[in-house]
Formats: C-alpha cells, structure tokens, sequence
C-alpha cells in the first residue's frame, strides 16, 4: 500500500501536471508556428537535429533550446525519435500520424485549427472564467471582449478569415469519413442544405460526390458572400434562426453544441419546417458530440470534456448526452432518432419528425 508520504507526493505532481497542462498546448502552437511538421514532411525522410536547425527561422542564439521542445514534443507524441546516438546533433525526427495533421500543405491539416483556438482572442477569455461565474454575462468571452463570439467574428477580419480557415479544415476530415462511411445517409436525397455550413468545404464535397443532389449551403451573409456555387451548389446567407431554405435534408455539422437548449429547439423547429415544404416529410442529419457514448477511451473522452469547457467559455452552448439530445428532438417535434458513434469523438445522428 502506498506510504501517506507517497501519496503526498503524487497528488503534489498531479496538481503540477494540471497547473502546467497549458505548456501541452503552447509547445504545439510554437512547433506548428516555426513550421516544424512542415520542415520535416519537405525533408521527405526522417531530419537530424542539425538539419532541422539549419531549416528553422530561428536567431543563432537560440539553436540550442531546440532539443529542449522537441523532447517534449516526443514525450506527447508528436514526433518520434529515431536514433540515440552519442552525438547529439545526429538524433534523428520523424512525423507521427499526430504531427502529419498539424503540416500545413496537408488537405485535412489541422494547423488552421490549432491557430485559431490557440489565438489570445480565445485563450484570453480563459483567465476571466471565475469572475464570469460571479455575474450574469452569458459568456466569459462576452465578459472579455464586449461582444458575443458571432459578433466578434463578424467585424474582425482576421479572426474572421482565421476561423473559417480553422471550420474548412476540420470539415476536410469528416467529409471523407462521412461520405465513405455513411453514403446510406445521402442515398435517394434530391436536395440538402448545410446549415452553418460556413464556406462550404463539406458542402462541396457531397455535391461533388453525390452528383444528383441539390446543395445549398447556408450560413451568415458576411461568412458567404462572395463565394462562388457550381452545377450543384449554391450559397445562400440568412440566419437559421429566421428561416432555412426547404430540402429533403438538412445536415447541421458542428452547430448545435455552440447554442443553448431554447435556441437549439429553435434552431431544429426551423428544421422541421424546411423539411417539410416540399411535400414529403424529410430528416435532419446532426454531426456532433454525444456524451458517455459507448467509446470509453481515456483521452476521447477528456477530449469531449474539453469541448463541452469550450463551448461553455466561449458559446454559451454543451456538449449533450443522449438524453439530454433526445429531450432537444422531442420538444421540437422530432420522434425518431438515430446515433452512429463512427466519427472520433462526434457522432452521425439522423432525426425524423
Ligand atoms: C462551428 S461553425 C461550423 C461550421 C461547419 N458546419 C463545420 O462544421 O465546419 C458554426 C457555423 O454556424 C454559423 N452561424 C452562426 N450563427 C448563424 C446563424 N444565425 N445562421 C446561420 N449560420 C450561423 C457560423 O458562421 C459558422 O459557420
């Protein structure tokens, strides 16, 4: 049995391993920003320590805290360490599935992501999270920068582009799943509008895939002007919570954990009526997180963990459990529902009135 000094002692190194869990994250922004995926994919082969430094945008006098990141970016596995050689210089880095998301040139990289979420416009609210607990703002990002995130969103450029950028990237990497592994769920659809769609990244791709169908995607007038449609797709601005086009489907990706219980039954009445116009009574196909599913793996479910933070810091939104899902579709007239739990962390729920 373990000592009540040992004890003492792991609940001492587990408080440090949380106080210092944001180095996890801040060693990830400064590999992605010094280009290190990127440098080590161009290298086509595994990069010893003296290459890589040679290849980075650093001052001279910084070469040597090199080693210092990379160890730790071993230690999380982000890349791997080939050889131990007695000179240093010579050990060698490869990617690992992890980093290879994070090159930049990648069709599905998640860089975009990381420097979007890692921006201080979203970490700075991260400070103020107990003084929000004390008044009646609805977010502590409201509380840190005086305007809702859509808001914010919609007069900073830079953040604008940045999270656009950041959506379009992790759209690439469901698309192909979803369209590899759910192609049932678009069969004998004639139309379908991607609601919040944002600038179309799985719009395109089911369009492109599923040729016979009509796509609208439909999002905020400033985060689609602009962009140009083709044969199958069209973008349209609006706000879901006014009115949403009529189709046989509507796929919400990644929406309603952003929004409150009132405004998600909002959001999925308008729905209902869009499915509903055309004569036969269509489905809604939800793609996002649903809590305690049956994947019980340590970091998927932290992972669920820390969205479902996110979205309370930032949003005024949650990550849902299958109950609390199931009392959404109910009150807003929707009798049957479907969850397939074959997307990471998130699931495919099909919901029919
Ligand atoms: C988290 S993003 C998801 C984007 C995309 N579905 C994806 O998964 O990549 C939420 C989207 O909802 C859009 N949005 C927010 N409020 C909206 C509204 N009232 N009407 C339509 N779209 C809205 C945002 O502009 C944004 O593109």
């Amino acid at each position: 049995m373990e000592s009540h000094d040992a004890k003492l002692l792991r609940a001492q190194t587990h408080i440090w391993n949380h106080i210092f869990s944001f180095i996890n994250s801040m060693s990830l922004k400064c590999v992605v920003e010094l280009g290190i995926p990127d440098i080590i994919h161009n290298h086509g082969q595994p990069i010893s320590l003296s290459n890589l430094i040679a290849s980075l945008p650093i001052h001279s006098s910084k070469t040597h805290f090199i080693p210092r990141l990379m160890r730790i970016m071993v230690h999380s596995g982000f890349f791997s360490q080939l050889n131990h050689t007695d000179n240093d210089l010579e050990v060698k880095y490869a990617l690992t599935d992890a980093s290879l998301l994070l090159v930049k040139s990648h069709q599905m990289s998640m860089a975009p992501f990381l420097q979007a979420q890692l921006d201080p416009v979203l970490t700075n609210p991260w400070t103020q999270v107990s003084s929000w607990f004390k008044n009646g703002i609805t977010t502590s990002f409201e509380m840190t920068h005086g305007k809702s995130f859509w808001e914010y969103a919609g007069s900073d450029p830079r953040i604008n582009i940045l999270f656009n950028d950041a959506r379009a990237s992790d759209a690439q990497l469901i698309t192909s799943w979803v369209i590899e592994k759910c192609k049932g769920v678009f069969m004998g659809l004639e139309s379908l509008v991607d609601v919040g769609g944002g600038t179309g990244t799985m719009g395109k791709a089911i369009a492109e895939s599923f040729p016979q169908l009509e796509c609208i995607v439909f999002d905020l007038p400033h985060v689609v002007s602009g962009l140009q449609g083709s044969d199958n797709l069209k973008y349209v601005g609006g706000d879901m919570f006014e009115a949403i086009p009529p189709a046989d489907a509507i796929l919400l990706k990644w929406i309603l954990h952003a929004w409150s219980d009132e405004e998600c039954v909002r959001i999925l009445k308008k729905c209902k009526e869009a499915i509903s116009k055309k004569g036969k009574v269509g489905k809604v196909i939800i793609i996002d997180i649903v809590m305690d599913n049956e994947v019980k793996d340590e970091e998927y479910v932290e992972t669920q963990l820390f969205f479902d933070m996110l979205m309370m810091v930032v949003l005024n939104g949650k990550e849902r459990n299958e109950k609390e899902w199931v009392k959404l579709f109910s009150s807003a007239g929707f009798n049957n529902y479907d969850i397939t739990p074959v997307l990471g962390i998130r699931s495919l729920i099909q919901i029919h009135p």
